[in-house]
């Protein structure tokens, strides 16, 4: 059976460690793009000598040539800059939208039957870009956002009642800036809804954290951002897509209607599949939900106005 090909696109930080949770999981052979000479070499090279212990069996090939990422399933596009302590996510949006146009093209010209996944800040409008430069169906083009925001929360419920990682599950909508939507509502620990375990006061400081969770990781680094927990969210996406899972993701999806918007990426929950976004799911919001998704998708729409 053929195995599938992923090909990371930028490997700092995020592209590596994207890399390192692929392999680990056995999703696939991976490629490392990058045009920095020899560096995406160099990690290729090191991960796949972890193969022995690791215990996984994926080739992993570094290059600075666009040929060799042709026929990937799946290309995830991180290159791009990070945030700088005291910087936006938004700041970055001029020097990456450059840059994500030119990858975008090459990976839909050397991949065209692909997914993408974009994580290039600023996230929602940086996927819009790459769907518009790649010429790809707007289902075969997703953001990842929804993914590691929500992982964020999940975790910081779990530390809050001291329970198991895995038994919260949890929804954040909108797009990925300090405007985003965490739905406490729909967020369950062992199906319980959390407002029945946790007051609202400390739910709401929760929230927040998960708001500002990005923020919080680069006040710390100082160098760089995030990259442990965006690295595992890309990979439970591939993993999605790869296997056909049809796993219900909060991401950043294409909306042609849903939830009143229009031609406009954001984050919504949606079923992931072989062939990319395979359909969004429009959840109930009350009133003042709706209007936060609202502003955080303005927000998004501002930024977009810039470029388009
Ligand atoms: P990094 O600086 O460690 O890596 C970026 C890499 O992109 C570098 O190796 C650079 O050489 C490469 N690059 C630049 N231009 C390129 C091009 N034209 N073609 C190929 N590679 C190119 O940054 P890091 O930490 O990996 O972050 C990458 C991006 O991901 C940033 O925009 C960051 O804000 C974003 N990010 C988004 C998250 C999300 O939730 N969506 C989470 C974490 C980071
Ligand atoms: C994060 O949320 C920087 O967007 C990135 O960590």
């Amino acid at each position: 059976m053929r195995r599938s090909k992923i090909t990371v696109v930028g490997s700092g930080n995020v592209g590596a460690t994207a890399a390192h949770w692929t392999a680990v999981r056995q999703l696939g052979d991976v490629v490392l793009f990058d045009v920095v000479s020899g560096m995406p070499q160099g990690k290729a090279l090191d991960l796949m000598e972890a193969a022995p212990i690791a215990g996984f069996d994926c080739r992993i090939k570094g290059t600075n040539n666009w040929e060799e990422t042709a026929g990937s399933d799946v290309v995830v596009l991180t290159a791009g800059v990070a945030r700088r302590p005291g910087m936006s996510r938004d700041d970055l949006v001029q020097t990456n939208a450059n840059i994500v146009r030119d990858v975008a093209r090459n990976a839909a010209a050397y991949s065209p039957g692909a997914v993408l996944i974009v994580v290039t800040n600023p996230l929602d409008a940086m996927t819009y870009l790459a769907q518009r430069a790649s010429g790809l169906e707007p289902r075969r083009v997703m953001g990842m956002s929804g993914v590691l925001d929500a992982t964020r929360l999940r975790t910081f419920v779990a530390l809050e009642l001291g329970i198991s990682f895995e038994d919260v599950t949890a929804l954040v909508l909108g797009g990925h800036g300090d405007q985003m939507l965490p739905l406490l509502r729909y967020t369950y620990a062992g199906g319980i809804p959390v407002e029945q375990l946790i007051p609202p006061e400390r739910l709401s400081e929760i929230a927040n954290r998960t708001r500002y969770g990005g923020g919080e990781i680069v006040e710390l680094l100082k160098t760089g951002s995030a990259y442990y927990a965006p690295g595992a969210a890309i990979a439970e996406m591939i993993e999605a897509i790869v296997r056909d899972r049809r796993r219900i993701l909060p991401v950043a999806a294409y909306l042609n209607g849903e939830y009143g918007e229009r031609d406009v990426y954001a984050g919504v929950p949606a079923i992931i599949g072989n062939s990319g976004i395979e359909r969004v799911i429009e959840i109930a919001l009350t009133d003042s939900e709706l209007k936060s998704f609202k502003a955080s998708i303005q927000a998004v729409r501002k930024i977009l106005s810039t470029l388009v």
